[in-house]
């Protein structure tokens, strides 16, 4: 740990870029420019922090000022909820502490916007704490520096993450400590092409000693695709070799622009295969129960289909709803699904 904590800190002290905020150590300047620096890159946050603190260069000022002309001085920034819980720290600051930040972290922690993160970062880098910070960077640092290969955003990431921060970080000048990650993270140890030649801790690092750079963080898993219910419905007019089946398209359906059978979303009333012949402008004699249910994946979603038949089917033709033979079904376009939902009416008919 000390000899990492020793290489992170002398390349921090001839590698860190001169940043605005990296000159000062007044708590509530560091405070503006930490809040400021979430979701926001460097680049952009520099002229609205220097705007900003010239306009409200201490907490009294900005506690004294309307909400509206706080929210002028973040115009662009995004994130204006952000700005908001600023402002209200900071008046709770003034309020209380005759606006001094507080040194004690759980009363920083107590205040309105400020976090795990943000109260890390005001008590190391103002008040010189061992407290540590972990952000998207630190995230990505950590994770290979110490190999933990279990997805990021879990409980038991977060946990770790934090642990080995708070393990790092005591020992002398932990606000330089931990700003040394953030910059590594933010310079050299980067999400796409990783610079591991110009890193000071390369020798210590799991990640790079395994071969694993480029595998760590390990993204959390996103969520299963939620499924949607659906109910479709293979009309057809005629019988055997002339038999035809009726497909509808427009822009808006799921596959906008393909022919497809008539579908709705289910409602889970009953009516919907009537529904979806109606929509599509169809009369047919339609069969009471589905013939077949069929799960269909997408990149993004997942269906569950009910597919019903409906014979004698009767509609006008025109651009978006037209009476396909076998032949005819062959020239067009139609999706995966769709011949997957005719198979699933028509077994002996169609082929998915
Ligand atoms: N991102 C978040 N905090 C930062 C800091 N103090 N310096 C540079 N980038 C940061």
């Amino acid at each position: 740990m000390a000899g990492l904590r020793h290489e992170l800190l002398r390349w921090y002290d001839q590698a860190a870029r001169d940043l605005p905020w990296r000159r000062t150590r007044d708590p509530y300047a560091i405070w503006v420019s930490e809040v400021m620096l979430q979701q926001t890159r460097v680049e952009t946050v520099i002229p609205y922090y220097e705007r900003f603190l010239k306009r409200f260069p201490t907490p009294a000022t900005l506690a004294a000022a309307d909400e509206d002309a706080v929210l002028s001085h973040w115009s662009g920034l995004g994130y204006y909820r952000r700005a908001r819980l600023l402002h209200a720290g900071v008046r709770e600051v003034v309020e209380r502490y005759g606006g001094r930040v507080p040194e004690s972290a759980e009363d920083r922690r107590a205040l309105p916007g400020v976090g795990r993160y943000t109260a890390g970062a005001i008590g190391s880098i103002a008040f010189d704490k061992p407290e540590p910070v972990v952000d998207g960077n630190v995230t990505r640092v950590l994770a290979r520096l110490f190999g933990i290969d279990t997805p990021v955003g879990t409980a038991a990431t977060t946990q770790r993450l934090w642990d080995e921060a708070a393990r790092l970080v005591p020992g002398e000048r932990p606000g330089a400590l931990n700003q040394a990650l953030m910059e590594l993270g933010a310079t050299v140890c980067t999400a796409q092409s990783p610079r591991c030649g110009a890193c000071p801790v390369a020798a210590d690092c799991v990640a790079h000693r395994r071969g694993v750079v480029d595998a760590l963080p390990v993204a959390r898993a996103r969520k299963a695709p939620g499924a949607i219910a659906l109910v479709a419905v293979v009309a057809t007019s005629g019988k055997g070799r002339h038999r035809s089946v009726w497909l509808v398209r427009s822009e808006a359906r799921l596959f906008g622009g393909l022919w497809g059978v008539p579908m709705v979303q289910r409602n889970g009333c009953g009516g919907d295969a009537r529904a979806a012949l109606r929509e599509a402008g169809i009369s047919a004699r339609l069969a009471p129960e589905p013939a077949a249910r069929v799960e269909h994946v997408l990149t993004h979603r997942r269906l569950r289909l009910e597919v019903f038949r409906a014979t004698a089917a009767r509609a006008e033709e025109s651009d978006t709803r037209r009476c396909f033979t076998d032949a005819a079904l062959e020239e067009v376009g139609v999706s995966t699904l769709t011949r997957r939902l005719l198979a699933a009416a028509s077994p002996s008919r169609y082929t998915a």
